[in-house]
């Protein structure tokens, strides 16, 4: 796909729901008791994977126009699969469904894409185990296909080496099927907690502290609608966007600022860019706003510590971002970055340097030097990984010559209608 330069960008979008949220609708819908509707769902790939796997494990869902129905019938509900489940390009899928059949008593086959084969998978497989479950996979374990039986779990007091938002979730969804015993997951930073906030909403008792979540089993779900607020993490694209491309100023409508997300609004104001946050007054179990970007002049920061997972999937575009802040940009403590999509220290590092960025990588993280002129006439490449491709798109807004981008294609994964989002907003 060729792009080109832009002149400004200006227009209000509403990006499409946030697919962690819309991922956790489907599987709480499918263990929950009776009908959940689920409006303004990511119709993206990874969550049509969730809504497949579930499908193949006997749950009703219906997939319409924006709304899917789910008739669930509790975890007992669900019935031994008769096919692979095949979770596509998803971590979340793969991770908090290891996580749901863990505790079911049947065998069930678990297998992605080239990239979900590389992703580390004993984070989740370890501690279930430890709970009971029986789990084989690729180096004991570690990388699918996996398979899975379910076992009489046990409760477990889990400290996790890593903050990640999968790896609790599949705890505490494993920790719900224990008899009446207690799971608690504590974590080095604390990680997204839709998980915790959703269970809640279908009615079912979790606590939180600073970076620890707690569950009982035995709890059922009972079904609720959801309304699905916009992904902050694809609003990203063009709150960079409307930062850097001069002449800008973007509306974003319905945005997700649940407070473990908005790490780019914290970077964003940090670095000095002209930002107006609008909440919504309203009492949703997942706040929302309105947000406006325009153009901005830009400051290098250090980003670092427990800023790291409120914007994990934010570095790519940060990255980016960076590019046009005067000074350096330090990003560190984000080693997770290697284990994302693609290794997203080397593709940025690589994809972005090819169009002229002064970018190195660490061990943990990249240093960014700015502000660079970007320049074209080159092919680059999404590896496969739909932020990359995003990131990069957004970067052929200022590239004096157009650029290639090679495998634009994975952008579906979370964003099907970008382009449509960017060349509405093309002035
Ligand atoms: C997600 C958690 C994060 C994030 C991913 C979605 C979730 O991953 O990067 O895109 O929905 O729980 P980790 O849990 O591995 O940090």
């Amino acid at each position: 796909m060729k792009l080109s330069k832009v002149n400004s960008l200006v227009g209000t979008i509403e990006v499409p729901g946030d697919k962690s949220i819309s991922h956790r609708a489907v599987m709480f819908g499918a263990l929950a008791n009776g009908k959940t509707e689920v409006s303004n769902f990511l119709m993206g790939a990874d969550c049509l994977s969730t809504v497949s796997c579930f499908q193949k494990m006997g749950v009703s869902i219906e997939v319409g126009e924006g709304l899917v129905t789910i008739e669930g019938k509790g975890y007992d509900g669900l019935v031994e699969p008769s096919e692979i489940l095949d979770v596509g390009n998803s971590g979340t899928t793969t991770r908090l469904i290891l996580g749901i059949l863990a505790g079911t008593p049947f065998h069930s086959c678990i297998i992605g894409d080239e990239s979900i084969a590389r992703r580390p998978m004993s984070r989740v497989t370890k501690p279930l185990k430890m709970m009971g479950a029986a789990i084989e996979g690729r180096e004991n374990g570690q990388y699918t296909p996996i398979a899975i039986r379910g076992g009489n779990l046990q409760g477990i007091n889990y400290q996790s080496p890593v903050a990640s938002a999968q790896v609790k979730s599949a705890i505490l969804l494993a920790g719900l099927q224990t008899n009446q015993e207690e799971t608690k997951v504590t974590e080095p930073h604390k990680s997204r907690d839709h998980t915790e906030r959703m269970l809640r909403a279908f009615g079912v008792e979790v606590e939180e502290d600073a970076y620890s979540a707690t569950i009982r089993g035995g709890q059922s779900l009972q079904a609720t609608n959801i309304f699905v607020p916009g992904d902050i993490s694809s609003a990203a694209f063009f709150l960079v966007a409307g930062a850097i491309v001069p002449n800008s100023e973007i509306v974003l409508k319905n945005v997700g600022i649940n407070p473990t997300r908005t790490g780019i609004l914290d970077v964003l104001k940090m670095m000095g860019a002209s930002i107006k946050i609008t909440p919504h007054n309203d009492q949703a179990f997942e706040p929302m706003a309105d947000i406006v970007i325009k153009t901005s002049t830009l400051k290098g920061i250090t980003i670092g510590g427990d800023l790291i997972p409120k914007l994990i999937d934010e570095i790519p575009v940060i990255a980016l971002l960076a590019t046009q802040a005067e000074g350096d940009t330090i990003i560190k403590d984000a080693s997770e970055l290697k284990v994302k999509e693609t290794n997203r220290i080397d593709t940025v590092v690589g994809e972005l340097s090819k169009i002229g960025a002064t970018i190195t990588a660490t061990d943990d993280g990249m240093i960014i030097k700015g502000k660079t002129s970007l320049k074209g006439n080159a092919t680059v490449s999404s590896h496969g990984d739909h932020r990359i491709g995003m990131m990069l798109a957004i970067a052929s807004c200022l590239t004096e010559e157009p650029i290639e981008l090679a495998d634009a294609k994975s952008i579906d994964v979370s964003y099907p209608n970008f382009f449509e989002h960017l060349s509405f907003l093309t002035k």
